[in-house]
């Protein structure tokens, strides 16, 4: 189907064009070379750490950071079931297994007290997910990790950029996780990073990345043998991604602006329907609106008529997300409706309208005025 407003649009120039045209052009550098050495700098300095190490993915990127922090067999691991599946699929990955918290309703992410009632002697960490762009209440959750000294692990994958007091997200815990993957606010097309200001993560990452390969030197650029060391993938973003990265990363803050400037305009349009709730931006928070999140009055049979309806329509509206637990796989692990009631009843009213910088106010306005004649006709 085409749709007449799309959930999400991708943002590029000619800059974007020409940095993927120059490491093509180079005749060599397409998988290792300089852009990614300078991307991880330049993504280090806009998240606020010292250090962050590229990867093919942002699921990719989380799994080796949960094999450099040594959790495995036997650990438990407290994930949101409100999140895309891989944050709840990575802790699997490493032989581990993931316990759900539920959620609380101001920011979607992890509620830190229903996380402290999870945690046993098995707990080895938490990972709280920043949800559409927006900080979940890190600051509790660090405080719940640090009494009872487990692994803060911050799966920022949808929020690069979003503050709480002027500090990025990832830069709580011991390590962050960003996704460069599509619809993101910058985007690879496929791509991640950890973000942390660990020089031992940081070691762990480039080795399990690459082979295990102590890469002194560029691999593909050396005739030097360069030895390996221990157990690693191929986890690598390419070069030429690496390049598109540091353009798209450039132009990140008028991207945010745009964004914040829409999501202003259309909570403006809709705020006088009752039967919907616009997002808000808690105290102190910077919302980057990597989605535009709205809670619909009335129930899950309220909500999926009104999808039907803006669908019907050609406005892509989306739910995101359903409950990580209640998909078929994690179903068949023994989960079952009732498990996370509040996740469930926060699930079932939320949707997920278009929202990317190039969406115009006309946009906008017939996006309003479809919501308000499916409820008010
Ligand atoms: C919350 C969350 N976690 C993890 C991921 C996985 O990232 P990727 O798609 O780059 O593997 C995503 C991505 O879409 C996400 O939204």
């Amino acid at each position: 189907m085409t749709w007449k407003i799309p959930l999400f649009k991708l943002h590029s120039d000619s800059k974007d064009i020409n940095a993927v045209s120059r490491i093509i052009k180079s005749g060599m550098n397409w998988a290792t070379g300089d852009d990614i050495v300078f991307f991880e700098r330049e993504l280090a300095a806009y998240a606020g750490v010292k250090y962050a190490v590229s990867f093919s993915s942002g699921t990719a990127a989380l799994h080796a950071l949960l094999l450099a922090l040594h959790i495995g067999k036997g650990d438990e691991v407290i994930v949101p079931s409100f999140t895309f599946i891989s944050t709840a699929n990575a802790v699997l990955f490493v032989g581990a297994t993931p316990v759900f918290a539920e959620i609380e309703r101001e920011t979607f992410g992890l509620d830190y007290k229903d996380v402290e009632r999870k945690i046993t002697k098995k707990t080895k960490a938490i990972i709280p997910v920043h949800i559409g762009g927006l900080a979940c209440k890190i600051e509790e959750l660090k405080r719940v990790a640090e009494k009872h000294k487990l692994l803060l692990i911050e799966d920022a994958a949808e929020s690069l950029g979003a503050t709480i007091k002027g500090k990025k997200v990832g830069s709580f815990g011991c390590a962050g996780m960003i996704s460069l993957c599509g619809p993101k606010v910058i985007s690879t097309g496929e791509g991640g990073a950890i973000v942390t200001d660990s020089r031992d993560i940081y070691e762990q990452l480039r080795l399990l990345r690459s082979h295990g390969r102590a890469d002194t030197k560029d691999y593909f650029k050396t005739t030097e043998y360069l030895d390996y060391i221990q157990l690693g993938y191929n986890f690598r973003l390419s070069n030429i991604l690496a390049a598109l990265g540091r353009t798209q990363l450039k132009k990140i803050e008028k991207l945010i602006t745009a964004r914040r400037k829409n999501s202003a305009y259309l909570s403006q349009q809709l705020k006088n329907i009752h039967e919907i709730s616009v997002p808000t931006e808690p105290k102190n928070n910077r919302h980057i609106f990597q989605m535009y999140i709205v809670r619909v009055g009335g129930g899950k049979n309220k909500r999926d008529a009104l999808q039907k309806h803006l669908n019907e329509k050609g406005i892509m509206a989306k739910v995101y997300f359903p409950p990580v637990h209640l998909s078929q796989f994690y179903k068949s692990k023994g989960f079952k409706k009732g498990h996370l009631p509040e996740t469930e009843a926060i699930s079932n009213e939320v949707l997920t309208l278009p929202m990317f910088p190039t969406l115009t106010k006309h946009e906008m306005d017939f996006m309003a005025k479809e919501i308000k004649a499916f409820f008010h006709e």
